[in-house]
């Protein structure tokens, strides 16, 4: 097959991608050089940071197969593809354990000012008797959004001594009890964002989730709470979030894997503070899940040329509407 590679994936599926198709590289690149590399492309596979727009799908007319080698679709026009006859498929859950394995090294790095003692001590400063902070057992921890990843943060969390509370946008008593099973109790937005020491977004992207958390959400916060971001940039209002932080409200710290703007180049104003703490969108950069979402990849192109993709698609793969 005619394929984009429009995002760096794991090497070994790129060398496997290499061999068995006409393959394409152009990593992240922007609307406008894309709609010349699309011209005559029948697959793409992308991730985070590039945008497959209508415009940019409309400059394809052999394409067949859109594949996301991860979750997130809020940087492709979902409905427009379906709509062109696309077929569009994703890899959602070799992502859920990465993603929330860094969640918890961003609560740790929080409270426990690991990147700021790293920083300072790197200067030769020794300011031991500034560096404390709380306790993640005992704490309250707060998910909005317990789906795939959410669920498995509020179940470490509990493993860690924490209370865990999350909520859904669909709930439902099955929601509920296979949340409980999980050690996370379910509750409402409200209670999510009032009750929580540790705030955690776990949320996809789209009109109804963007600027959730906005100054309004911020101002109800626990006093000296934390917010950690790993779901997508646009669902914090970041101008309100620097706001709160430098403000002298409740909020004591954030860390953010994922920015309103994001890319080689942009300096995100939030790093001038010392309590926040950001890293370039690596939830889901675990060796062990790229090589297993390259693997995948590679499958599911396989799959599509064999014409057995339908039948071999796991349920969460297969999108077919646009996300609500
Ligand atoms: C995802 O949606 O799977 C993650 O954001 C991974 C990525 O594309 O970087």
């Amino acid at each position: 097959m005619k394929v984009l590679l429009a995002s760096s994936i794991d090497p070994a599926a790129i060398e496997a991608l290499e061999r068995e198709h006409d393959v394409v590289r152009a990593f992240n690149a922007p609307e406008a050089d894309l709609v010349t590399l699309m011209a005559d492309r029948e697959a793409v596979i992308f991730r985070s940071g590039v945008t497959l727009s209508a415009r940019v799908l409309d400059s394809a007319p052999n394409l067949a197969l859109v594949l996301r080698a991860g979750s997130g679709l809020d940087n492709i026009d979902v409905a427009h593809a379906l709509a062109r006859g696309v077929q569009v498929v994703r890899v959602p859950g070799s992502s859920a354990q990465p993603v929330a394995e860094l969640t918890f090294a961003l609560l740790l790095s929080l409270a426990r000012k690991v990147t700021l003692a790293d920083r300072l001590l790197r200067e030769g400063h020794w300011p031991k008797a500034t560096l404390g902070g709380p306790l993640l057992a005992g704490k309250t921890l707060g998910i909005i959004g317990a789906g795939r990843i959410g669920s498995r943060v509020g179940e470490m969390g509990a493993a860690w001594g924490m209370r865990a509370l999350g909520c859904v946008d669909r709930p439902s008593p099955a929601v509920a009890s296979a949340l409980a099973g999980r050690g996370v109790t379910l509750t409402d937005f409200d209670t999510v964002v009032t009750e929580s020491d540790f705030l955690c977004l776990h949320l996809p992207l789209d009109e109804h989730t963007h600027h959730i958390v906005d100054a309004g959400v911020l101002a109800r916060m626990k006093p000296g709470s934390f917010l950690i971001n790993v779901a997508r940039g646009g669902v914090v209002d970041e101008d309100a979030l620097h706001a709160a932080l430098t403000g002298g409200e409740s909020l004591l710290g954030a860390a953010l894997d994922v920015h309103e703007r994001e890319g080689e180049g942009v300096v995100p104003r939030l790093g001038a503070l010392p309590n926040v703490v950001l890293t370039p969108h690596i939830g889901a950069m675990a060796w062990d899940s790229q090589r297993l979402i390259g693997e995948r990849v590679v499958e599911l192109l396989r799959s599509y040329e064999h014409g057995s993709l339908d039948q071999e698609l796991e349920p969460e793969e297969a999108v077919d509407a646009p996300p609500t």
